[in-house]
């Protein structure tokens, strides 16, 4: 097999394990395990840091559209981080993630194992509201997943929290649905990593949150091994 040979097969094994396109951000390099050295110079060590080089971003087209935005909110050094898909109205508005009513549920879900907003961090995959609320694009991700990375990399958590399918899936770059990944901890960046139904589906589908106290529960046990 020639190099050429050697890499489509590799690429192929890839799309096959769910991969939708390969980036060459260097935040995206680092998946599963953590660069060895703290001072890995494309890792920033504060979020002021990675707040700063997002800047005013006009990277994608949804910057046309945003009023705010949205970094995340939370303790730098959290255990246990949040991670949503994208800023709806509320959060485009007040700049903070998970403020509207999907927010207030996520805030009793949290309170549910013993912690407050201010003991956990908060970010979404997408910084920036999509007009109406649609899906985020492969693109807009792309662009924008790079520094929820490098976020996860500066505070390190010991559990990361997967809200819906769309973090999920970008998280784990899988094309599961989301019922057949929750239920399960995976190995994530040095953290654990449970998946687990949006806040939103679940105001839909009250029957549900049943099944995201179950991964709650899960949750507080990894935080308490
Ligand atoms: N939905 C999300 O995924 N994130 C938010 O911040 C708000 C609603």
């Amino acid at each position: 097999m020639n190099r050429r040979d050697a890499l489509t097969a590799h690429m192929e094994f890839f799309q096959e394990l769910g991969a939708e396109g390969f980036s060459r951000e260097p935040a995206w390099r680092f998946r599963g395990e953590r660069p060895a050295s703290p001072t890995e110079p494309t890792t920033p060590r504060t979020l002021e840091q990675v707040r700063g080089e997002l800047g005013d971003c006009t990277r994608c087209k949804l910057h046309q559209g945003r009023t705010t935005l949205v970094f995340g909110v939370g303790r730098p050094d959290a255990d246990l981080m949040f991670v949503g898909e994208a800023p709806g109205r509320d959060e485009d508005q007040q700049g903070e993630p998970f403020v509207g009513p999907a927010g207030q549920l996520l805030t009793k879900i949290i309170e549910a194992i013993g912690l407050t907003r201010d003991q956990v961090y908060i970010a979404n995959v997408i910084k920036c509201r999509p007009p109406q609320n649609r899906n985020p694009e492969l693109d807009e991700v792309q662009t924008c997943a790079p520094f929820l990375f490098q976020q996860l990399d500066v505070i390190r958590p010991r559990v990361v929290v997967a809200l819906g399918a769309f973090a999920v899936r970008t998280l784990l770059r899988s094309e599961q649905s989301i019922s057949r990944l929750r239920g399960q901890v995976f190995d994530y960046r040095g953290a654990k990593l449970v998946p687990t139904f949006h806040p939103a589906f679940l105001l839909r589908s009250p029957d549900r949150k049943r099944d995201v106290w179950q991964d709650m529960k899960k949750v507080r046990a990894l935080l308490s091994s």
